[in-house]
């Protein structure tokens, strides 16, 4: 099937899906985005996803390129016409076109969006959930302004390389005090041995993932205790069970950190019982 993407303002072919050379997302990492899940051909928590983007936007200073409603519809029908069931939206906002200069370009200059859809195997994604993953841990070495979901990702890329060199899915970034932060892609959780839910803060040090707020929903109604506070490595390493977070791939397991099986080595049930509900709390648009 041919994809198509949406670039400023047109559905192309996605073989043809183009931005200039002087795209300020390209030449500076000048831009932001965001993910969402599309399950059943619907897209998953769009208002909360929405309202990042209008944040990370304004923490940046990039006008906001149509209202978000209007963004809305241009996801909806790239999923649309991409006849994506199962898989995910990619939306991005970069500060435009501009002749290379390194501070804000004057006058009008439009944002740029770009929206891609992708299919993805819910099939494969249930296996490796009820396997489990393994991650590392990689020294922390990002800017602090990670709360802004901005393209710039380049440790990201380099700790997730990491991690599939090592025969691992994620990488977990673990500050100068020993604490975990988050994943290259995903937000870190453990269960104690207590059975208490850890996960680092949101207002500092990590991306306030959307799957994380939606989680600690879910947590709440099941009656877990969550704790909202750093973790260490060693922690971790004592965990009963651990687990990632993201639009990509929901709640799932880690079972193993660095090598060292954490639990019993298997997915845990609080992270399996977290994704089976997960979609019953999440919200899904019509
Ligand atoms: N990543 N932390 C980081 C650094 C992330 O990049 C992401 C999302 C998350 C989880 O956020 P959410 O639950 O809103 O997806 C946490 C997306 C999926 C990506 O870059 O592909």
């Amino acid at each position: 099937m041919s994809r198509i993407a949406y670039v400023n303002g047109r559905y192309v072919p996605h073989a043809h899906a183009m931005v200039h050379v002087e795209d300020r997302g390209y030449q500076f990492a000048d831009g932001v985005y965001e993910v969402c899940e599309v399950r059943g051909g619907r897209m998953i928590d769009e208002r909360r996803h929405m309202e990042r983007l209008a944040r990370s936007l304004r923490e940046l200073q990039i006008s906001q390129p149509m209202p978000p409603s209007a963004l809305g519809v241009v996801m909806r029908e790239t999923i649309r016409r991409n006849k994506v069931r199962d898989g995910i939206v990619y939306l991005q906002v970069t500060r435009g076109v501009a002749r290379r200069d390194h501070v804000f370009p004057e006058g009008e200059v439009p944002p740029s969006v770009v929206v891609t859809a992708r299919s993805a195997d819910p099939g494969k994604a249930e296996r490796q959930a009820a396997d489990g993953i393994a991650v590392i841990t990689v020294p922390e070495n990002r800017w602090p302004r990670v709360d802004i979901k901005s393209v710039s990702l380049l440790p990201n890329v380099l700790a997730k390389q990491a991690a599939k060199e090592a025969g691992a899915r994620e990488a977990w970034f673990v500050d100068t005090d020993g604490m975990v932060t988050e994943g290259g892609s995903t937000n870190a959780w453990i269960v104690t041995m207590d059975g208490v839910l850890v996960t680092h803060p949101a207002d500092i040090g990590i991306l306030r993932g959307i799957t994380r707020t939606v989680v600690l929903e879910v947590a709440s109604r099941q009656g877990l205790r969550v704790e909202e506070r750093a973790f260490s490595v060693e922690e971790a390493y004592a965990a009963r069970e651990a687990f990632i977070t993201a639009a990509s791939t929901i709640v799932m397991p880690v079972v193993r950190i660095d090598g060292r099986p954490i639990g019993n080595g298997h997915p845990g049930s609080i992270a399996r019982d977290l994704r089976a509900a997960f979609h019953e709390v999440a919200e899904i648009a019509l």
